[in-house]
């Protein structure tokens, strides 16, 4: 199992966090950009995204919870690993091509009430699926565990290449649920950084 790190509670020891992830076994550092719109909170503006990403020894895994695609484009300068975006905020695949013609690997982010079905006509075109087990827009909420049902159901029709990855409500229980529906990664914030050894609760993930 991947684990990629949300720092999304650590915004205000930025320096602090990264660099503990930094020296664990961590897979991805996990950054959540929140517009306002699409979330009601706000976070990361590229400042932010682009300090974290200098700080960071780990791969960039961005998650952005974002509606306007103008926005989502400035942050293809961040050069990620893994761009994300919500399958809720795109109605063809033009910001796909425009991701992958830079480069990057893109992730379509869907939220809990949200059908697979909407994902179906991406799927060749995806590197990742992120599958959103709270609603989005906080970190420390309980994961729902009906969302399992769409990850199994994915599972069965979608290939190899692309990763199933989820977010929300990870922890030492819940990844194992997450890992025999067939994710390939976990997405986990509060479950690590709120232990003072993060290798320790990464460990609990794998
Ligand atoms: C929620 C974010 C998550 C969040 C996860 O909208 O996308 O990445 O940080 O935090 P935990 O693991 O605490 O649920
Ligand atoms: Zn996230």
């Amino acid at each position: 199992m991947k684990v990629s790190v949300s720092i999304l509670k650590e915004y205000d020891n930025l320096k602090y966090a990264i660099e503990k992830v930094n020296q664990t076994s961590a897979d991805f550092l996990h950054v959540d950009v929140m517009d306002g719109v699409f979330v009601s909170n706000k976070c990361f503006p590229l400042e932010k995204v682009t300090e974290a990403k200098d700080l960071s020894k780990k791969p960039l895994d961005v998650h952005l919870m974002v509606k306007d695609h103008e926005l989502i484009k400035k942050y293809v300068s961040i050069n990620p690993c893994y761009l994300t975006f919500h399958i809720e905020v795109i109605e063809d695949d033009a910001l796909i091509k425009y991701v992958k013609s830079k480069g990057i690997k893109v992730g379509l982010a869907i939220n809990p009430e949200t059908s697979i079905d909407k994902l179906v006509p991406y799927l060749n075109d995806i590197d990742l699926v992120l599958f959103m087990s709270v609603e989005p827009g906080a970190g420390g909420q309980a994961f729902k565990s009906e969302v399992l049902e769409k990850v199994r159901k994915l599972k069965s029709i979608i290939s190899s290449n692309v990763i199933i990855s989820i977010d929300g409500g990870v922890n030492d229980k819940t990844s194992l649920l997450c890992k025999d529906a067939g994710c390939d990664m976990v997405v986990a914030g509060s479950f690590i950084t709120n232990k003072d050894d993060y290798e320790d609760g990464i460990k609990q993930l794998r």
